[in-house]
């Protein structure tokens, strides 16, 4: 009984979490933090038998473009200052593969609850950034910029890069490209776990719309904050 006892994982976890402490004053930002990762690592070893898992988001990213077809699209939601967009395009030029980056280049419109974030943050002052010569920006709401070119759009869609941070925001953006959200379609959500609040916030918003539309998919790689997603659907 002692034996079970000193080798069980709760003895195990007491002293852990002990030594820790002893270490340093913890803040409580800090411990959400840290919470927040142990939360989204014990999720993520419920798949580490079929998954990738990349140390940072770029090689995540490099990887994803591997997977996808010569000269087809890729679409970013939230470019900022351009940085994974850049990216994106370096990785992908050589496949002949467009990409369309969509922002207001005003910062976030809603507040990104769980983070220190809110409406006007990321901000970029209505500018757009210099990108490669792949890269074509829409500058605007999503909700307005995203019909109009889908009207257009006369590429197949392999890749769509989601960065937009809160729930709301990016469930709007996945129901305005649900027609371009096929089977094999891949999906890379930037803020899918590693943050408090996780659970409300991008992951929260794909698990919605993929229940709405009983979609089958499955995960391909993790990254820290990252999660690339293949959609698996008939029609
Ligand atoms: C975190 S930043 C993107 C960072 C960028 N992908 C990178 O890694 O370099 C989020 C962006 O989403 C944009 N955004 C938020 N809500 C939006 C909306 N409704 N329509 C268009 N852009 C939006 C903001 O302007 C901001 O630039």
């Amino acid at each position: 009984m002692l034996k079970k006892f000193f080798n069980s994982q709760l003895l195990n976890k007491f002293l852990y979490y002990r030594y820790r402490f002893k270490q340093k004053n913890w803040t409580v930002y800090e411990l959400l933090h840290q919470r927040s990762i142990e939360k989204s690592t014990d999720y993520i070893e419920n798949y580490l038998s079929e998954v990738l898992i990349f140390p940072s988001r770029e090689r995540l990213w490099k990887y994803a473009v591997t997977l996808l077809e010569q000269k087809s699209r890729i679409i970013e939601l939230g470019v900022y200052k351009g940085y994974s967009i850049n990216c994106l395009a370096d990785y992908s030029h050589m496949k002949d593969i467009d990409i369309w980056g969509f922002d207001t280049f005003e910062g976030l419109t809603e507040s990104w609850f769980g983070t220190s974030f809110y409406p006007g943050s990321y901000s970029n002052d209505g500018q757009l950034p210099k990108t490669r010569s792949t890269v074509t920006l829409q500058k605007g709401d999503l909700s307005n910029t995203l019909p109009n070119f889908l009207k257009a759009n006369d590429r197949k869609i392999s890749l769509i890069h989601f960065d937009l941070d809160s729930r709301n925001i990016t469930f709007t953006a996945l129901n305005l490209l649900n027609s371009v959200i096929k089977d094999s379609t891949l999906l890379i959500f930037d803020e899918y776990h590693g943050f408090p609040s996780f659970e409300n916030g991008e992951k929260a918003a794909w698990k919605d719309f993929a229940l709405q539309e009983n979609l089958s998919w499955r995960y391909l790689a993790f990254s820290n904050q990252q999660a690339l997603i293949e959609v698996s659907k008939s029609n």
